[in-house]
C-alpha cells in the first residue's frame, strides 16, 4: 500500500558522479532543501523554496535545518566479530590476526554470543550514519545467521559471509574445502536475496586457504549469479613474501586470485596497498573493487593505498572501516585518516571527493549504485544527518566554515559518531541521538 509522503528540510548534500572526474558537476547541494520520501523510496530532492509549496496540504516536514542531509555511508569491508578486540596493541597483521584475532573469532561458536555481538555492531553502524556494509562474519555458519538476522531486523543493506580457512590457523577456526562449500551454498540458498541482504563467498586470505579450497570459493562464486566475493590482498609485506611462498606459480599475489576464478564484478579486495600496474590494470578490467581502508592500515602499520594511481588506471574504490585492525566505525574518522594518507603520499583528498567516496563511490565499488549512493528519484532512501556543531570545538570552527567543503573538510577532520544527529534507513528514522 501507497504511504503518505514524508519530507525533511535541511542542507541537502548528495553526489552525481566522482568529483575527480566531473568536477563541481558532480555534486548536488541544496543549501535549504528538502527531501521528500514515500515507501521506501527518494521521491525528490530539491531547493526548498521549489518543492514546498508543492507538497499536500497537512504533509509533515521534519525541520532539520542547520544540518546537513546525506546519503548513507557506505563501509565496504568490515569483521563484525572483531567488534571485540578493536585497539589492540602491538602487532602487525601476521602477529596480530594469531595474538587477538582468531582466539576472539573462535567464541563466535556459541550463538548467542554471535548475536548479542551481531545487535551491537548493527547498531554501531547505525550510530555512525552507516546503512550499507560489507563484512567478514567467523568460519561459524551461526556467525553469519545471527549477522544477517540482526541486519534484517534493522532493514539495512548487508553484504556478508562465512569465512573459509582450511590451513595455516588454529583447529578450532579450521573448516575443510568440502565443509566450506556446503555451508557457503546452504547460507545462500538461506540468505542470499532476502529483503536487502546478500551473500559473499569469503576465503579469509590466499594464505588461509588450500588450493582445493581457492578453486571451490571461486566456482561458489561462479554458480551463484549475483553473489560477491570478499578477501583481501597485499596489505602487509611479510603477508605478500608468504603468498610468494605459497603460490610459487603465480605472477602477484593478485593473479593468486585470478588463476582461481575470483576476480570479477561483485569481488572486493580489501587493502590493495602492495599492487603493481599490471595488478591494477587487472582489477579494472575484471570490475573487481578495492577497499580502502586507512584506519586500519595507519594502525597495523601496513602501508599507504595508492588512491591516485588506482584512480588513473580505472579501479572501483570504496572505503572501509576494517575493524577490528581499523580504529573506528566512523566513515567519517575513516575519511579523515584517508586524507591523511594522501598527504603522506604527497597527494591530496578534497572534502567533494571524500564524501563521494563515502557515499556513491561506495555504492559503485559494490555495483549497487542502482539501488543506494544518492537521492536521485526511485534511489532507496538511506540518509544520515550530521550536525556541523556536535561539540564545541566543532561548533566554533564550523561557525566561520563558510563553504560547503570548508564544513565538510572540518567534519571529516574533526568529526566522529557525535555528529550523526540521526539515520534514515528506507524512509524511516533507525537511529537518532538523545539530545536530536
Ligand atoms: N587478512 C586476513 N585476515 C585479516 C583480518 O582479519 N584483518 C585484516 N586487516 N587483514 C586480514
Ligand atoms: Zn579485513
Amino acid at each position: 500500500m501507497t504511504q503518505p509522503l514524508r519530507a525533511v528540510r535541511g542542507e541537502v548534500v548528495h553526489f552525481l558522479a566522482d568529483p575527480a572526474d566531473a568536477g563541481a558537476a558532480a555534486l548536488a547541494h541544496f543549501p535549504d532543501g528538502l527531501l521528500l520520501v514515500r515507501d521506501g523510496r527518494v521521491e525528490a530532492a530539491g531547493p526548498a523554496a521549489e518543492l514546498l509549496p508543492q507538497l499536500a496540504a497537512g504533509t509533515p516536514v521534519e525541520d532539520l535545518r542547520g544540518k546537513l542531509i546525506l546519503p548513507g555511508f557506505v563501509d565496504t569491508h568490515v569483521h563484525y566479530a572483531q567488534t571485540d578486540m578493536i585497539a589492540s596493541y602491538g602487532e602487525q597483521l601476521l602477529a596480530w590476526l594469531e595474538r587477538y584475532t582468531f582466539p576472539t573469532e573462535a567464541r563466535f561458536a556459541d550463538p548467542a554470543y554471535a548475536g548479542e555481538v551481531a545487535a551491537f555492531f548493527c547498531d554501531e553502524l547505525l550510530r555512525n550514519g552507516t546503512t550499507t556494509a560489507m563484512a567478514f562474519a567467523t568460519v561459524h555458519p551461526g556467525s553469519v545467521d545471527a549477522l544477517f538476522g540482526a541486519a534484517r531486523a534493522r532493514r539495512m543493506r548487508l553484504i556478508a559471509g562465512k569465512v573459509l580457512m582450511d590451513r595455516n590457523c588454529p583447529d578450532y577456526l579450521r573448516d575443510t574445502a568440502e565443509q566450506g562449500y556446503l555451508d557457503s551454498t546452504a547460507l545462500i540458498r538461506r540468505w542470499h536475496g532476502v529483503d536487502r541482504l546478500r551473500y559473499a563467498v569469503t576465503p579469509r586470505f590466499a594464505p588461509t586457504s588450500t588450493p582445493e579450497q581457492m578453486a571451490l570459493a571461486g566456482r561458489l562464486y561462479a554458480e551463484h549469479p549475483g553473489v560477491y566475493l570478499q578477501s583481501h590482498v597485499a596489505e602487509n609485506q611479510g603477508e605478500v613474501a608468504w603468498v610468494a611462498e605459497l603460490y610459487p606459480e603465480a605472477r602477484s599475489y593478485l593473479d593468486v586470485y585470478d588463476r582461481y576464478g575470483q576476480l570479477g564484478e561483485r569481488s572486493v579486495y580489501a587493502h590493495c596497498i602492495w599492487l603493481d600496474d599490471d595488478d591494477r590494470d587487472r582489477m579494472a578490467a575484471t570490475g573487481a573493487a578495492a577497499s580502502f581502508c586507512p584506519t586500519s592500515n595507519l594502525f597495523l602499520g601496513s602501508g599507504l593505498f595508492d588512491l591516485d594511481r588506482a584512480h588513473a588506471l580505472g579501479m572501483r574504490v570504496g572505503l572501509g572501516t576494517d575493524v577490528g585492525g581499523g580504529t573506528s566505525f566512523s566513515m567519517l574518522q575513516t575519511l579523515g585518516e584517508a586524507y591523511k594518507v594522501q598527504q603522506l603520499r604527497g597527494s591530496s583528498l578534497s572534502a567533494e571527493r571524500a564524501f563521494y567516496l563515502a557515499t556513491l563511490g561506495g555504492a559503485r565499488s559494490l555495483y549497487l549504485d542502482g539501488e543506494i549512493g544518492n537521492f536521485l528519484p526511485g534511489k532507496e532512501a538511506d540518509f544520515v544527518v550530521l550536525d556541523p556543531a556536535a561539540s564545541p570545538l566543532l561548533a566554533r570552527r564550523t561557525a566561520h566554515a563558510d563553504s560547503l567543503a570548508e564544513r565538510l573538510f572540518v567534519l571529516m577532520t574533526l568529526g566522529d559518531d557525535r555528529c550523526v544527529a540521526a539515520t534514515w534507513v528506507l524512509g524511516e528514522p533507525a537511529w537518532q541521538r538523545a539530545a536530536y
